[in-house]
């Protein structure tokens, strides 16, 4: 499976410390946010890896990733021109996802776990039938993030930070797709904040009865706002990528 790792945007809610530089070039444990992604999906065995960034900071991005290969993935990189939403930035995968089902990784995410599971959960639904699968963790501030509404275990929609969370889940950062995603973006339109919500896309699925979704078991963090880099430096700060050479103990 392929996978798309997202960072491009502003950042804004981090300004100043974005000001210069790429918020997933800010560093979150031992290491820079964008490498917890990208390892993630590389220990589930996704090493075609497409990411997006934008204008001003693909050059730092590239100098730190260049290729991929001292992280053992293999990146094709795509320029986001205006951050114009999360969908909108998938969007721009189409030809290099290539008609296959893919995962999809906020590089703002950072997590305990490998992906292997969720990985081997989505192959099976691709293999029956398709759709989408997304995953959840309980948190105590739903309103920050888009939150599941259920008809008993099923979703019905999910609602981009609601003022009334349906339920105490978040859609974390890590999106399951078939190919059938790219021409739900096409038909989008801008929320009121002037974005492609990737919560709209969810609910496309939702809508046709085919849009799974897994729990989170390990500690998950959005390192996006302050509040958020703080607690997944917490998270993050005894995390050790062993397949990296050159962090010391
Ligand atoms: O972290 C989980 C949450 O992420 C979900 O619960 C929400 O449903 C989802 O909308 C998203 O919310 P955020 O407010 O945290 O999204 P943010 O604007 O911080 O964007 C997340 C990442 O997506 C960011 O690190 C880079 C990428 N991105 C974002 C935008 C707006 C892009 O690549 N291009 C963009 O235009």
């Amino acid at each position: 499976m392929k996978g798309v790792v997202l960072a491009g945007g502003t950042g804004s809610r981090l300004y100043p410390l974005t000001r210069v530089t790429n918020k997933h070039l800010l560093p979150v444990g031992r290491y820079p946010m964008i490498y917890h992604p990208l390892l993630r999906l590389r220990r589930a065995g996704v090493t075609e890896i497409g990411l997006v960034t934008s204008p001003e900071h693909m050059g730092d991005v590239v100098n730190l990733l260049g290729s991929g290969s001292r992280l053992g993935v293999d990146l094709t990189y795509r320029v986001q021109d205006e951050p114009g939403g999360i969908a909108q930035a998938l969007g721009l995968c189409e030809s290099f996802v290539g008609g296959e089902p893919f995962v999809v990784v906020l590089g703002d995410n950072v997590l305990g776990e490998d992906l292997t599971e969720e990985v081997a959960a989505f192959e099976t639904q691709a293999a029956s039938g398709g759709g989408a699968r997304v995953l959840l963790k309980e948190v105590h501030d739903p309103e920050r993030y888009g939150v599941p509404d259920f008809d008993g275990d099923r979703i019905t929609r999910v609602i981009e930070k609601p003022s009334n969370p349906p339920s105490s889940f978040s859609v974390i950062g890590i999106y399951f797709y078939d190919a059938s995603v790219f021409d739900f973006i096409r038909t989008l339109s801008p929320s009121q904040r002037g974005e492609l919500e990737i919560s709209d896309v969810s609910n496309r699925y939702a809508g046709l009865g085919k849009l799974s979704h897994g729990i989170l078991s390990s500690w998950w963090g959005d390192a996006g706002t302050f509040e958020g880099l703080e607690e997944a430096n917490k998270l993050a700060r005894d995390l050790v990528y062993d397949e990296l050479p050159g962090v010391p103990d």
